[in-house]
């Protein structure tokens, strides 16, 4: 099948790098580590920083990233209303953001790299601020306590990614510019590239945008196109996201494009954005979304937003990323099973989001036990196995070359190397085996229902899966999760001790 050529491919390239674990799966390839750069820029401004007895604090409290995502207050939504120069790249305007303090605090702190902030006031009222790597601190002109509102205006100007070294052609996150566009992908610290964020998937938020270029170029953003008001050269396209999501699902798209709108047989509307170059072969692979949204209705419970569809760019990014209800593609990596996985990742990862990164398998592995799943929907159960034995194999053969690490807790540098992927997906699949279909897909859809538009960890996960399932589920759990030796799958006769001598 065609994605197992290109798993080959993928361990090809791997090896001749001599680097099998920083690339990701089915949908990446080999691309520099998205970690948070040090920027090595001046902080501004600098001065005397006034009392502050009571600052938030300026981590969440993640293992894998400690500077990320803030303490003290909680984010409802961000209205984001920018003007992009497309011939320098250069954005201009503000982030308004509305939150809830969570205890006594006198600071906050949000993410934003590199860009310059010109101005912030804090309900109405001119706030100083001081900036420190990624780390933008707001001193409040009046301190809050728990439940005060608060509404932050952030007035700032730049061209994303300036100065900051880590930048490059290979970076493959954050506001990416190409001239005739714009991709924005932010999994998983990107979104700080382009606006101030409380940048971490606990804090969940509504998005409102209005981004203003000059013609022909087009915008697209997460969820619903309210309008798009025209004054001279310039328009203004006004999206909202009315359900709550991380920050690195949050999309922006710059470019020409063609519109492909219907609704899909399930009644989800669809709406496709193709950059104009993009070839009828790659659009034919999207065809089939309408099907694929009944299918995953039918096993994970209805979809969790109003509106689907993909931007697809006329670029070769390597990579797709499933940025909430707009999923962002280059014009290669389109094939069937990457389109089935993105689309999946709106019930896992988007609605049911992270509670930390390093159970990112709860994304990733279900978004690749999913496309098994359209594999066996589409295909049969034959087409399922051959691909599930498949993987086992690459799983115990390149043993030696993968993370070394449990895919519970991969490492930050992991988060997207392949063994998270496929082994995510055999555990999933070692499950339905354990606990028989009907038990198996109660479990998907009592998690999805759960946890719906809300935080998971793996905790939470195994939890309902021994709710439903009346049965005690850690041995199993443990053997895939959290060793670093691959379990037999005895239901179907593979064993790892047959393919590592
Ligand atoms: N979550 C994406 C996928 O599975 C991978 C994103 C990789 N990150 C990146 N910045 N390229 O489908
Ligand atoms: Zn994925």
């Amino acid at each position: 099948m065609k994605s197992k050529i290109f798993f080959v491919i993928l361990i090809a390239a791997s090896l001749a790098c001599n680097t099998i674990s920083n690339f990701g799966a089915a949908t990446d390839t080999p691309v520099a580590t998205p970690i948070p750069p040090e920027p090595d820029f001046e902080p501004t401004p600098t001065f005397e920083a006034p009392p502050n007895p009571n600052p938030g604090p300026d981590g969440i409290g993640d293992p894998y990233f400690e500077d990320l995502g803030n303490g003290g207050y909680d984010v409802q939504h961000y209205s984001i209303a920018l003007n992009v120069e497309m011939g320098s790249n250069e954005i201009s305007g503000s982030t308004t953001i509305d939150a809830e303090a969570l205890q006594q605090i006198t600071s906050l702190n949000l993410e934003l790299l590199g860009l310059t902030v010109e101005e912030v006031t804090v309900n109405g009222e001119a706030a100083l601020f001081d900036r420190n790597g990624i780390e933008l601190t707001v001193f409040l002109p009046e301190a809050a306590v728990e439940g005060d509102p608060l509404q932050i205006v952030i007035v700032y100007y730049g061209v994303p990614g300036e100065g900051i070294d880590v930048f490059g052609p290979e970076y493959s996150e954050g506001w990416i510019y190409y001239e005739t566009g714009v991709v924005v992908a932010g999994e998983p610290t990107g979104a700080s590239t382009w606006y101030p964020v409380n940048e971490h998937p606990i804090d969940k938020a509504t998005y409102s945008f209005a981004i203003t270029v000059d013609q022909p170029f087009e915008v697209a953003a997460n969820g619903i196109l309210e309008g798009v008001d025209e004054s001279g050269s310039e328009s203004t396209y006004r999206w909202t996201m009315d359900d709550p999501i991380a920050p690195y699902l949050v999309t922006v798209a710059i470019g020409e494009f063609d519109i492909d709108e219907y609704t899909g047989p399930s009644g989800v509307p669809i709406r496709n954005y193709f950059g104009v170059g993009v070839s009828e072969n790659v659009r034919e692979n999207f065809a089939r979304q309408g099907d694929m949204i009944a299918f995953f209705e039918e096993v994970f419970g209805p979809y969790p937003f109003d509106v689907y569809g993909v931007v697809v760019h006329d670029q070769d990014l390597g990579f797709a990323l499933e940025s909430a209800t707009l999923v962002v593609f280059g014009n290669s990596f389109t094939d069937e099973y990457v389109v089935a996985h993105e689309l999946s990742h709106m019930w896992f990862g988007d609605s049911v989001g992270l509670k930390a990164w390093q159970d990112i398998w709860l994304n990733e592995g279900f978004a690749t036990y999913a496309s098994l799943l359209w594999t066996e929907h589409k295909y049969g159960r034959e087409a399922m196995d051959e691909e599930i034995s498949f993987n086992y194999e690459q799983l115990a053969t390149y043993a030696e070359f993968l993370i070394g690490r449990p895919i519970g807790d991969p490492g930050s540098e992991n988060l997207f190397s392949f063994d998270v992927y496929y082994r995510g997906a055999l555990t999933l699949h070692a499950l339905r085996l354990a606990v028989g279909d009907e038990v198996f897909f109660e479990i998907l859809r009592t998690y999805a229902e759960r946890y719906a538009h809300s935080n998971a960890a793996t905790a939470d996960f195994i939890a309902i899966a021994e709710e439903v399932s009346g049965q005690q589920l850690d041995d199993l759990f443990d053997a895939w999760l959290y060793q670093v030796d691959l379990p037999d799958i005895p239901e179907m006769e593979l064993s790892a001790a047959d393919f590592v001598e």
